[in-house]
């Protein structure tokens, strides 16, 4: 806005709930991510998720969940988003701009965090789509490392530029200055990524599920098949992904837990609502 034009905004909050937006990028025309103040108020454990949303045309919140993809520890809060074309909110929410008010529940809630699994030796995170937002979360925070000697992240999408978030997040990782300090050239083994495509030909393709029953990925990553005794996971997708994914962690022998009953894997849905 020009300075005048600025200067005459009201500066008492419109929304309740509100938080600024400070930054926007769009991945593909499906995808983007966003960042916003954080409520100084506001603790959440990595992995959970908020409320979020825009005053509806009737003049009342449109709300919906999202995972936070930003750790714990980072001052402001980031989204990471689908653009559904006729969705209620996501239509609105795709054109916001720095500047603009969001409204934030501050009530984090959620199954994926590190509470609700039992201690072991490596850490799963399977994901489609948009599912990788709590992951995104996850990766960054020190305490995973702290908890598991190992983090796998596996991430399918249909085509390539849909990885892109999660592949330079994982690739910024890399270069962080706080994890390098912790584990230094130690860490490109402490963090594993598994990205495949299944409508695009790239390097790794294939469902993650299909990559777990061949053994392809243990075989990539040249790491044994997955056990109760040493293997944790976390899911995030659709409802169908969800359980077939489930199905073969079941496989394994790996057993759902929750917050208040941790075992060896946990769920949650990445969206509501594609049927199966
Ligand atoms: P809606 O009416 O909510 O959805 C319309 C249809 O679009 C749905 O029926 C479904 O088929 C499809 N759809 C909705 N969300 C997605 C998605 N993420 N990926 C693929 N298809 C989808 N969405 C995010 O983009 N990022 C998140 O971090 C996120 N976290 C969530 C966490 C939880 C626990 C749950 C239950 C949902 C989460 N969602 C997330 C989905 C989100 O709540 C909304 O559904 C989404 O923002 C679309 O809102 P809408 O009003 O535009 O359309
Ligand atoms: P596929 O292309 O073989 O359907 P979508 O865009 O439909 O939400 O799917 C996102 C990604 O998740 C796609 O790569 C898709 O593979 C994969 N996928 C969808 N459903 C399942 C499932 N039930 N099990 C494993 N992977 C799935």
């Amino acid at each position: 806005l020009p300075v005048a034009e600025a200067a005459q905004k009201p500066v008492t909050k419109t929304l309740p709930d509100a938080q600024t937006v400070t930054s926007v990028k769009h991945w593909t025309d499906r995808l983007f991510s966003f960042r916003v103040s954080r409520p100084a108020s506001l603790r959440f454990r990595s992995g959970e998720f908020v409320m979020i949303g825009l005053l509806g045309d009737n003049g009342k919140p449109l709300l919906r969940a999202y995972s936070i993809a930003s750790p714990n520890w980072d001052e402001e809060l980031e989204f990471y988003s689908i653009k559904v074309p006729d969705g209620p909110l996501t239509s609105k929410l795709q054109h916001i701009q720095p500047g603009d008010e969001i409204i934030l529940r501050p009530k984090p809630v959620g199954t994926l965090v590190l509470d609700a699994l039992l201690p072991g030796k490596r850490l799963w995170f399977l994901a489609t789509g948009t599912g990788l937002a709590p992951f995104a979360s996850l990766m960054r925070d020190p305490e995973t490392y702290e908890r598991y000697e190992q983090v796998i992240m596996m991430h399918t999408c249909r085509t390539a530029e849909e990885l892109t978030y999660g592949r330079e997040l994982v690739e910024n990782l890399r270069h962080d200055p706080l994890l390098g300090e912790l584990y230094g050239e130690d860490f490109a083994n402490r963090l594993l990524y598994y990205p495949t495509t299944t409508r695009e030909e790239t390097p790794l393709m294939g469902r993650i599920t299909d990559n777990m029953t061949s053994g392809k990925v243990f075989q990539d990553l040249n790491l044994p098949p997955m056990s109760p005794e040493t293997d944790r996971a976390m899911i995030c997708g659709s409802l169908a992904f969800n359980i077939d994914v489930k199905e073969v962690l079941e496989g394994f022998g790996l057993n759902e837990g929750a917050n208040s009953d941790p075992k060896e894997f946990v769920v949650e849905k990445a969206f509501v609502g594609d049927g199966i």
